[in-house]
């Protein structure tokens, strides 16, 4: 009998472990990102998400009037990653921050070229059809980024789909993201790699 319950004990301990485990799994496969009444909260943390790659378009080389003449360096979240590696497909409820960051200098001891300087934005898509049932692929695309590139807003509304998602449909290389342009996202694709910075590589 004292076996019995102690094999019991035993039994509903792991189960309760199991259980919350099973909870932890379940918690991080949600969103990592937070819509109420239609606005989205800036998201936060994103530094810490996975870094895909940083597209530059500087005013130098468009007449001196790039639509976009920052840095623009790209994060995906951790468990959209994971997604993204395993089946080369954006997750539904995948979010891609857009960070923009000014060129600060044009010249440094290596040589001249483009370095970052500050902050100045911070842009985000994200894929829902929970959320935007409506939008072509399921992609909404909101900014924070304010006219004196120094401040950002808390929240922000989707832009509509002519401003933004038509274009990113016609010319992005996979769902709507260009991932032409973001050679971290191009290696993972599908190879269920760890893609920790090379094959056969000893930080794998
Ligand atoms: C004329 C085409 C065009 C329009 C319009 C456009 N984008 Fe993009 N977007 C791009 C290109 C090209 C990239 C990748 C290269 C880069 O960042 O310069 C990109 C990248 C992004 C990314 C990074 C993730 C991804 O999908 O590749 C976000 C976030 C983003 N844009 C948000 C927006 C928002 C918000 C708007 C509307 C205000 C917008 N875009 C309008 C062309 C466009």
């Amino acid at each position: 009998m004292k076996r019995f319950i102690n094999s019991t004990v035993v039994f509903t301990f792991v189960l309760t472990v199991a259980l919350s485990l099973t909870h932890v799994e379940t918690a991080q496969a949600e969103e990592f990102f937070n819509i109420e009444d239609g606005s989205l909260a800036r998201p936060v943390g994103y530094r810490e998400w996975v870094y895909v790659g940083t597209p530059l378009t500087p005013n130098d080389m468009n007449d001196g009037k790039a639509a976009f003449p920052e840095f623009h360096n790209v994060y995906i979240d951790p468990v959209s990653w994971k997604h993204w590696k395993k089946t080369g497909e954006f997750r539904d409820g995948t979010i891609l921050v857009k960070e923009l960051v000014g060129v600060g200098s044009k010249a440094a001891v290596s040589g001249r070229g483009y370095f970052q300087g500050n902050f100045v934005g911070l842009e985000a898509t994200i894929k829902s059809k929970k959320h935007f049932p409506k939008e072509p692929g399921n992609w909404a695309y909101y900014s924070f980024s304010t006219p004196d590139h120094k401040t950002l807003t808390t929240s922000a509304k989707a832009f509509p789909k002519e401003a933004c998602n038509s274009c990113h449909l016609a010319s992005a290389a996979t769902d709507w993201v260009f991932t032409q342009y973001y050679p971290v996202l191009r290696e993972g694709m599908g190879t269920g790699e760890i893609a920790a910075g090379g094959k056969n590589s000893n930080l794998d």
